[in-house]
């Protein structure tokens, strides 16, 4: 491990720390407690995770899969050459990590300025609204030629991404030719099953695979965020090797050393201890979409209403992404004197590469004399430092993720760290914190609504499941205000 690591810095949130106190922050007899609780889980989940029990934690193999990286490579190598637009058809877990990967690692005008662009221009379609999907497609439709398709979908059932699919591979068909979608979707799915794997089969679409047990929230590392990742020139073999490393400390059975499980048992004490709302904030426009895919990893892992034994617990601290500075300026009212019932968490950025200064203070503003010929970074870091402060002045917790710089090296890292420190919390927990299966009632409810017809469940078609819903939710004119 010869690069610069990103660290977890958890001071913050120690009774030792005065303001927070033994009754906000974590006594050393608690922290004790928590290592002698989780020792044993980092154990049982690097045994787990070797017997590939359960199978959700395939994704902790990702970092070692050598083929999948030589077959993203091979793809781009084919397809990026004349290619302006990639559009990438996907949702929750099969997008987040796309938008993330491409925020943090590209620059700020990667799509909209050619001179900074290694690749083609990328965009995420995570959503079905046809006005936003229509002015896309009528701005790209003189290039439509240039434009390449990435569909991805473990399941290959999601209504979202199938509905577009289904347009795109028609707009393909009329606009393009018969062949058209050979060459210009590549789909994105499920190694065996599933109607995508199906389809790609048939119509001999160029496919890549999410291999078996990897999860939609755990698959960044796999082909789903790879493929979009490298075209748009992305070292994805960079941003492994920094999982692969970061496996290594997360592995470590000594909790004092192992970062995840740091982070897991304090977020599992403060949720014990009042704190069920856990705000993660990046000082970093870069990290800012990081958020967004912690926030979907945490929330579907970890909110449950049972834990592995049955019992009834309506489990799960509540994620929220806000963004520093700006969010200073619309939440930290709330989060200083509200409810004392959030964890923070800061992403902080030590090396940015890049800087400005300001320019010197106009005569008639010397009040301004303290901001004269200083770095934006230095602006940055002392606000986050500033907030911090305040927050901890307020008898909050705060924890911060050090990024030595923002590069594939360390958004590996930061990927595989929160996502082991995902399955640790879940086993503090004692839930399973791979499958979903509040979200697939709105799934099947959809599917139903759309008019799929066959039988749901037993003695209960989808039409029949279809006017049930539509019952509970039509509008009641006797009660529009
Ligand atoms: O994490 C998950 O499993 C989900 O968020 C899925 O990624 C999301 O529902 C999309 O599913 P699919 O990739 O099967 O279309």
């Amino acid at each position: 491990m010869t690069q610069p690591q990103i660290k977890l810095h958890y001071k913050n949130v120690l009774a030792k720390v005065e303001p927070l106190g033994p009754e906000h922050g974590i006594s050393d007899d608690q922290l004790n407690d928590l290592a002698e609780k989780t020792t044993p889980l980092i154990k049982m989940l690097n045994q787990q995770t070797q017997a590939g029990q359960p199978p959700g934690t395939a994704y902790r193999k990702l970092p070692y899969d050598t083929q999948t990286p030589q077959q993203v490579k091979q793809l781009v190598a084919e397809l990026k050459d004349g290619c302006e637009n990639l559009v990438v058809l996907g949702i929750g877990g099969s997008a987040l990590g796309n938008i993330a990967l491409q925020t943090a690692l590209n620059p700020y005008m990667y799509n909209l300025d050619d001179k900074q662009r290694s690749g083609p221009r990328l965009f995420v379609f995570d959503n079905v609204d046809p006005a936003q999907l229509t002015s896309f497609l009528d701005s790209i439709s003189d290039n439509l030629d240039k434009t390449v398709f990435n569909v991805i979908s473990k399941s290959g059932r999601t209504a979202e991404t199938a509905a577009q699919f289904l347009i795109i591979r028609d707009l393909l068909k009329n606009r393009l030719g018969k062949d058209a979608p050979k060459n210009h979707i590549v789909a994105t799915t499920d190694f065996k099953e599933g109607t995508l794997r199906k389809i790609a089969d048939e119509e001999k679409l160029p496919s890549l695979q999410i291999p078996k047990g990897v999860g939609g929230r755990f698959s960044v590392l796999s082909a789903v965020g790879l493929f979009s990742a490298a075209m748009c020139g992305i070292d994805i073999d960079s941003l492994l090797a920094g999982a692969k490393d970061m496996d290594t400390r997360v592995s470590c059975e000594d909790f004092y050393k192992n970062p995840a499980a740091i982070n897991a048992a304090v977020n599992h004490h403060f949720y014990n201890h009042g704190k069920k709302i856990s705000v993660i904030m990046p000082y970093s426009y870069h990290l800012k979409d990081l958020a967004d895919w912690y926030r979907q990893l945490w929330a579907e892992s970890l909110g449950k209403d049972k834990d592995l034994t049955g019992n009834e617990g309506h489990i799960g601290p509540t994620p929220v992404k806000a963004l520093g500075t700006t969010d200073q300026h619309s939440q930290v009212q709330l989060y200083r004197e509200g409810p004392n019932d959030k964890l923070f968490t800061f992403l902080q950025v030590e090396n940015f590469h890049k800087d400005l200064k300001t320019g010197p203070a106009p005569k008639s503003a010397p009040e301004l004399e303290f901001l004269a010929e200083k770095d934006l970074s230095s602006l940055l870091n002392n606000e986050k430092k500033a907030t911090e402060y305040a927050l901890l002045q307020s008898h909050r917790p705060c924890l911060t993720i050090l990024f030595p710089e923002v590069s594939p090296y360390t958004v590996g890292q930061f990927i595989y760290l929160f996502e082991v420190t995902t399955s640790l919390t879940a086993a503090l927990f004692n839930i399973n914190a791979y499958d979903q299966p509040a979200v697939e009632l709105g799934k099947e409810a959809t599917f139903a609504l759309m008019g799929k017809t066959g039988d749901y469940e037993p003695g209960r078609t989808y039409q029949q499941f279809a006017n049930d819903i539509q019952t509970l939710t039509e509008v009641d004119g006797e009660y529009l205000a």
